[in-house]
């Protein structure tokens, strides 16, 4: 496809994505922001909140999360989900579909343990999107576990982990003058990558 190249694209969209995450992590303040989409389906709404991109692992999208929290109990019932990417100074959007499915929990384990104490710790105390009486009440418990784990390892717990989402779409945009956007379609049809531009 013309003007691939142009935009640092090329036929395989994992490698361009890659490459745009690059570009990205140079120019802008938090390229690893992305909107994540699920959709609860008894009550046919969608929901989205921003996360943090945490890298691939085997072509796969990884971020972490509650397991008990609203959005992976959308996941276990849809694992249908949608990340979209806005880089601002580059002028470029990704808009990515596929299906979500939970990181082992060796894999899980293995990513808490390499963050700091601090986050281990407000993971453990938080019921994420579980309303509260007070902050005092979250801090109180914050501040005991400071205490419970200051000579030892804090244990990943079991309702906290990876999600893994295999894509099987991708758009990328970039901005164009006049709103003269341009746009490229990626589609996996049949284990090939269907590529298409689309109007602006
Ligand atoms: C920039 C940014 C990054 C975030 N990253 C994460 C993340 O990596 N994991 C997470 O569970 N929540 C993250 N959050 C909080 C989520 O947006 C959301 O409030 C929370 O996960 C609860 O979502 P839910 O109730 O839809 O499950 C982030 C929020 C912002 C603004």
């Amino acid at each position: 496809m013309d003007n691939l190249f142009q935009y640092n694209l090329d036929s395989d969209p994992l490698e361009c994505f890659e490459q745009w995450y690059q570009d990205a992590k140079k120019v802008e303040e938090n390229p690893e922001a992305m909107v994540l989409s699920t959709v609860d389906i008894k009550n046919r709404r969608p929901h989205s909140r921003f996360l943090l991109y945490k890298g691939m692992l085997e072509k796969k999208i990884i971020f972490y999360t509650n397991y008990q929290s609203p959005k992976s109990l959308e996941i276990e019932a849809n694992p249908e989900v949608a990340l979209t990417f806005y880089w601002h100074k580059s002028k470029r959007q990704v808009r990515i579909n596929g299906l979500a499915e939970k990181m082992s929990p060796d894999d899980s384990h293995k990513y808490f343990q390499s963050r700091d104490k601090e986050s281990q710790i407000a993971s453990i105390v938080s019921d994420q999107s579980r309303p509260i009486e007070n902050r005092d009440l979250l801090l109180q418990k914050y501040n005991e576990a400071l205490v419970t784990f200051k000579n030892k390892a804090v244990p990943c717990p079991s309702q906290w982990g990876g999600f893994l989402v295999s894509p099987f779409e991708f758009e990328f945009f970039i901005y164009g003058e006049h709103r003269l956007n341009d746009r490229f379609l990626f589609q996996l049809v049949n284990q090939q990558w269907v590529i298409a531009r689309l109007q602006p």
